[in-house]
């Protein structure tokens, strides 16, 4: 209830939560970085070396942004671990008897802990044998009890019906849980400390992007009175681009989906117009020619195009820039202009930001 918690001086709970991230993201990494060994202190898993090299496969479960960030939670642990690891919705999960494999680790993820969905498919699990880490930010909650061990997020209370720090919290939480399946199994000394640094530099560099607001409100003020908008991205920022449209449509009610850009061509770039237009996710990583292309693409059709990276592009009609950080960590640093941008988006169309019709906080019934 929002009422027991106080708005500290912001309009909204959700300014406040997006504005809070720089310190969430702190406290989800503090006292887990190892700088001597370049590993990850994550005493909550209770499992040991040997257990952690018997995995073949890592199967992440959550609802709606839980299971976006766990599928950017796979792409980190098949990046730094090597293990072949894959999210689905929790609620699809629990409806498809799927098979449980005792060499698979399970991982649930929830910011209540209460959404029952999640639960029932925890409790499924363990029925059959599985063996599932929770990330979860409300200590104590039904999913944290239900699970063998996990990592919290300590991310504070989120009041918003739309997730933000959690979200991130829950993405920082996977780059943890990542490094320290990779430092057991064949992550480089070297390559711990590349994301242990990148880790420790999140914080500021969320600082940095939070100075963008005032130039995200306005591109949010240009876009808003789109009657949709599309988003794309390719492998690590189609998540970015999921999570993106996610919350665009959740808080402001304008239509959005979200494509990997390799997919355009299969279908969607068929809606390509002035009318629709896209916001594109183009991290500087091995795929940013392609992602270029893709922009000329969009644009061949008469797109307007808002670009989410790390350089500006005469492809794009308008750039927003972040900070970079290393590939696997930087979508955790692009989701959030996207939350920006949907949240100005929301004001400007009058929407009732925190409490969006038809939604509830947790969704705790079937
Ligand atoms: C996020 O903005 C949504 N409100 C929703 O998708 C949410 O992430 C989902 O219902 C899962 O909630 P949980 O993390 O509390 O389990």
């Amino acid at each position: 209830d929002a009422g027991h918690y106080d708005n500290g001086g912001y309009e909204h709970y959700l300014l406040k939560e997006i504005s809070e991230q720089p310190d969430t993201v702190a406290r989800t990494l503090r006292g887990r970085i190892d700088d001597r060994f370049h590993i990850a202190h994550l005493g909550g898993l209770n499992m040991d070396a040997r257990e952690i090299r018997s995995f073949r496969r890592v199967k992440i479960i959550g609802c709606g942004s839980a299971y976006y960030s766990g599928q950017m939670g796979a792409q980190l642990i098949e990046e730094l671990a090597r293990i072949p690891a894959d999210a689905e919705p929790a609620s699809e999960f629990r409806y498809r008897s799927p098979v449980v494999e005792p060499d698979t680790l399970y991982v649930a993820i929830s910011q209540s802990g209460e959404t029952y969905d999640t639960l029932v498919a925890v409790q499924e699990l363990k029925r059959k044998g599985g063996r599932v880490l929770g990330i979860v930010n409300t200590v104590g909650s039904a999913i944290a009890r239900e699970t063998d061990g996990g990592i919290y997020l300590h991310a504070g209370p989120e009041v918003s019906v739309a997730s933000t720090k959690a979200f991130t919290s829950t993405a920082v939480a996977f780059a943890l849980l990542a490094l320290h399946l990779g430092r057991v199994r064949d992550l480089s000394p070297a390559d711990g400390r590349r994301i242990c640094e990148g880790l420790r530099r999140l914080p500021e560099q969320i600082k940095e992007i939070l100075t963008l607001e005032d130039r995200i409100r306005e591109l949010a003020k240009k876009y808003a009175d789109s009657p949709g908008m599309m988003f794309v991205g390719r492998v690590r920022g189609y998540p970015v681009a999921r999570e993106g449209a996610q919350k665009l449509k959740e808080i402001s009610y304008v239509h959005a989906e979200a494509y990997p850009a390799s997919e355009l061509k299969h279908g969607p770039l068929a809606l390509i117009s002035p009318e629709l237009p896209t916001v594109a996710i183009v991290p500087d990583d091995e795929l940013l020619d392609k992602n270029l292309t893709t922009l000329g693409e969009i644009r061949a059709r008469h797109g307007r195009i808002l670009m989410v990276g790390h350089r500006t592009s005469e492809a794009a009609d308008d750039c927003i820039v972040v900070p970079k950080n290393e590939v696997e960590l930087d979508p955790i640093l692009l989701t959030i202009p996207l939350q920006l941008f949907a949240y100005h988006a929301a004001v400007a169309l009058g929407r009732d930001v925190d409490r969006p019709r038809n939604l509830a906080k947790s969704v705790t019934v079937e």
